[in-house]
């Protein structure tokens, strides 16, 4: 059986407090899906684990005009933004798949989105917004050996 971590967040500052985290636990070439509509947090949670991946300097917005934004650093981030994906196929375009075993992390907002491309092995988070201030958050290991 899968097991999930569930947590509630009760600020901004407590979801980028558990991306920083989260963060300092990814290794290079790690994959993290997050899932949840609009202002629940996704982004905040981003900013968090380029903390925690001790990534400085440019700060993690939402990449607006592009699906990928890279942040060099150590263990570099690679923030996909796929709220813009017409469709999923359009991943295929930008070579999305050498991201997925290179030395950085990947961090991929609006994930549902693009369910069928995601690695075998990934950290799925599930964002969903409880009230104005709250939010809850489930952390996942799926794929191949998650138990
Ligand atoms: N507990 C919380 N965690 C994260 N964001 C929160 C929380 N409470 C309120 N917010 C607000 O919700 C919004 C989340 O925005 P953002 O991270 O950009 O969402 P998304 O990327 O999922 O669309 C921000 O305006 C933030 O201030
Ligand atoms: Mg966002």
């Amino acid at each position: 059986m899968s097991q999930s971590l569930l947590l509630l967040t009760k600020s901004p500052a407590e979801t980028k407090r558990l991306g920083e985290r989260i963060g300092k636990l990814l290794l290079p070439g790690d994959v993290v899906a997050l899932s949840g509509e609009l202002g629940s947090g996704k982004t905040v949670l981003t900013k968090g684990i380029a903390r925690g991946l001790g990534i400085k300097g440019n700060p993690v917005r939402s990449p607006s005009f592009v699906l990928i934004k890279e942040y060099p650093g150590k263990v570099p981030l690679f923030h996909f933004d796929l709220y813009r994906l017409t469709k999923p196929g359009e991943l295929n375009t930008i070579g999305y798949e050498e991201y997925f075993s290179s030395k950085g992390v990947v961090v991929i907002e609006w994930a549902e989105r693009a369910k069928n491309f995601l690695p075998e092995k990934y950290l799925e988070v599930e964002l969903s917004i409880i009230n104005k201030n709250e939010r809850k958050i489930s952390v996942k290991m799926k794929g191949k050996g998650a138990s």
